[in-house]
């Protein structure tokens, strides 16, 4: 069995290819032949070490496969099934995971294993922020950073389909096309955003943004922000925030900000299976359209970290292990 191991944090070179016989999945668990399994900034963040891991660890944690084989007390789930999960450390990057059975949802008919695997995390991620953190309703005017992003082509999909409309931020004019695609009515460049969202929503401005981007964002997302609005600073793809002096918000409009995380949203059963669920259903019904973006070799994991690091992407990466 191939997988993606960090032995050491550090780089993308820190991914190296590793072989073990593999194990026999253990009570409550299953082994899954992995079709694809999902890139995320997350597994950036673990391999160098921002977010420290017991080494060595398989890289990734987000996939999608045919189980192969179930361990003792599993009953729900069965070899030849098609399931999928997301935020489970360790069993990503690999031929064959083994998973906590409470972990993996059902793939629907219908729904490929690259399309699960493509859609969990960041799917699940942009149900929760329009869903959970703020609750978009008709009408509201939500500001999408990084809109051509995994996240955000999914969340401005979301929030359409709420009734609520977007404004996004990209930086090149094929990822405006991208956004636009997918239901943003503007979509801006970084420069001066806010004052254009300003412009954009006669002077009031947006219920709610949501900003995976961080540093080069965050002073522009509160100023785009209506009074009492909602700012969800869900990631730090451009670097994280440094220290901020809460009076900002009283001043500049009785002002929310939160931090949401993914855990705190999918932190029991049933909350995990209605967020996959809603998700996957999204897709399998059709108003859901996962862009893949990517597709890599096992081998080419640092260059799939490289390429998402450094904003070449667009839509969901994987890796196809075969
Ligand atoms: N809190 C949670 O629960 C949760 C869950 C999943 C992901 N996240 C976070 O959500 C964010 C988006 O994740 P994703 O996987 O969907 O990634 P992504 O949006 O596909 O990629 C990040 C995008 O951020 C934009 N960006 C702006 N400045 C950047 C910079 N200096 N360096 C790199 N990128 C920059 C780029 O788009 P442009 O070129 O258009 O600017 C880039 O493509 C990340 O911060 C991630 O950590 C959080």
């Amino acid at each position: 069995m191939t997988s993606v191991i960090v032995r050491e944090h550090g780089g993308p070179q820190q991914l190296v290819l590793g072989d073990d016989p593999g194990r026999a999945p253990g009570t409550g668990e299953i082994a899954v032949l992995v079709a694809a399994a999902g890139v995320n900034f997350i597994d950036i963040y673990q391999r160098s070490g921002a977010y420290p891991m017991q080494l060595p660890f398989v890289a990734g944690s987000e996939a999608a496969g045919t189980v192969e084989s179930v361990g003792a007390g599993v009953t729900d789930v069965a070899a030849g099934d098609h399931v999928a999960w997301a935020m489970v450390a360790g069993s990503g990057y690999t031929e064959r995971a083994i998973v906590p059975v409470d972990r993996v949802v059902p793939v629907p008919d219908g729904v490929g294993d690259e399309v699960a695997a493509a859609v969990m995390l960041q799917g699940m991620t942009a149900h929760y922020l329009c869903e959970a953190t703020y609750a978009v309703q008709p009408g509201d005017v939500a500001l999408v950073h990084a809109g051509a992003g995994g996240v955000g082509l999914l969340l401005t999909q979301m929030i359409v389909h709420r009734g609520g409309r977007v404004i996004s931020t990209v930086s090149t004019p094929e990822k405006a096309e991208l956004s636009r695609d997918a239901g943003a009515s503007d979509v801006l460049d970084y420069g001066g955003f806010a004052e254009r969202v300003r412009e954009l929503t006669d002077g009031e401005g947006v219920a709610v943004a949501y900003d995976g981007v961080g540093q080069a964002t965050f002073e522009g997302s509160l100023d785009s922000l209506r009074p009492r609005g909602v700012l969800a600073l869900f990631g730090a793809a451009s670097g994280p925030v440094p220290a901020f002096d809460p009076q900002v918000l009283n001043s500049k409009g009785s002002l929310f900000l939160t931090r949401p995380t993914l855990g705190h949203y999918t932190a029991d059963r049933a909350e995990l299976v209605h967020r996959a669920g809603e998700v996957l259903d999204g897709v399998a019904r059709g108003w859901l359209d996962v862009r893949i973006g990517g597709r890599y070799p096992l081998a080419e994991a640092a260059r799939a970290h490289e390429d998402l690091a450094a904003r070449r992407t667009t839509g969901k990466l994987l890796l196809i292990p075969s």
